[in-house]
């Protein structure tokens, strides 16, 4: 039976657990935080709500690595998260530090798993926990992608007044202002969405998804954590399955979409062993155009990392 490692108990961490709880895919989830007390005590609730939803996932607490030993998947929540005000980028000093410690601690105890990363900036630490790992890049990645397509998705739902189930969409890019929705590639129930709503309002739309974590933000003085937590265990699922699920997923390009060494979200194939396959669209020149930005922005960040990091 598969064995999976949530990094961090706080909103997002304990979401991520709760939700693959759900799943029934794995036995043993282990729910680590530095504050072992908040960890055992989120994995509790969680087990508790079991008899409730009829799942049979165990889950643990601890702040003990050797307790992740041999994990199949671990995903990464640790960090700060944002406060209003404040781009992902403003978290790099703070979370880069932290990553790179669990990362670190993490193959101490299990030496080849498949890390999920999840803490912001999504991008630059997916890459930090690559480069420290030293893991092929088919086994370390982040989420970001679905949890904006999800944004996206649910914005048209609401205008189109459909269920958010007949929305399907790719959505490209770094994970902050400069992500690249695809109206191109957006249908509803099989029909281009072009057809369904003007051009302004779905401008609008595109708009508002790029600002969508942001807007939670404000809102709540904290980022979000329903969805970013069920994206992410989402993406365990497809891994622990075998799905071949497609999801947009921030990965290392090595040539793809004509960019070289950058962690940046792209639609790929995800089961077992990680990334089996990333998709190449023929992007038209305006598509390609946006998604080069993108790269760029998060190659600027990157190259903040390193200057910290050197
Ligand atoms: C968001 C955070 C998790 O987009 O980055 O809500």
């Amino acid at each position: 039976m598969s064995k999976v490692t949530v990094v961090g108990a706080g909103n997002v961490g304990a979401t991520v657990a709760n939700v693959l709880a759900h799943k029934d895919v794995t036995n043993d989830i282990v729910l680590l935080d530095i504050q072992g007390d908040l960890a055992r005590g989120k994995a509790l609730d969680s087990w508790q709500q079991a008899p409730i939803d009829y799942y049979s996932s165990k889950l643990r607490g601890t702040e003990d690595y050797s307790e992740t030993a041999n994990s199949d998947v671990v995903v990464i929540t640790a960090g700060i998260p944002r406060k209003p005000g404040m781009s992902r980028d403003d978290l790099i000093s703070t979370n880069a530090k932290i990553v790179s410690s669990v990362t670190t601690s993490i193959l101490e105890h299990t030496p080849n798993p498949i890390i999920i990363v999840v803490s912001n900036p999504l991008d630059v630490m997916t890459y930090a926990a690559h480069s420290v790992s030293g893991l092929s890049e088919k086994r370390v990645f982040g989420m970001a992608g679905i949890l904006d397509t999800a944004r996206y998705r649910a914005f048209l739902a609401t205008a189109l007044d459909v269920s958010p189930k007949d929305i399907q969409a790719v959505l490209m890019g770094g994970h902050g202002d400069t992500m690249v929705p695809l109206p191109r590639y957006t249908t509803v129930a099989g029909i281009p969405v072009t057809e369904l709503i003007g051009a302004d309002e779905l401008d609008a739309i595109v708009q508002r998804t790029k600002k969508g974590g942001g807007e939670l933000v404000k809102l709540m003085g904290t980022s979000a954590w329903y969805a970013p937590g069920a994206a992410a265990a989402q993406m365990v699922e497809s891994i622990l399955r075998d799905e071949n699920r497609i999801y947009p997923c921030c990965v290392k390009l090595t040539g793809e979409y004509g960019l070289d060494d950058v962690f940046l979200g792209v639609p790929v194939k995800l089961g077992k062993e990680g990334i089996k396959q990333i998709l190449e669209l023929d992007l038209n020149e305006a598509e390609k155009a946006l998604l080069d930005t993108s790269a760029e922005h998060v190659r600027q960040v990157i190259e903040v990392y390193n200057k910290m990091s050197a």
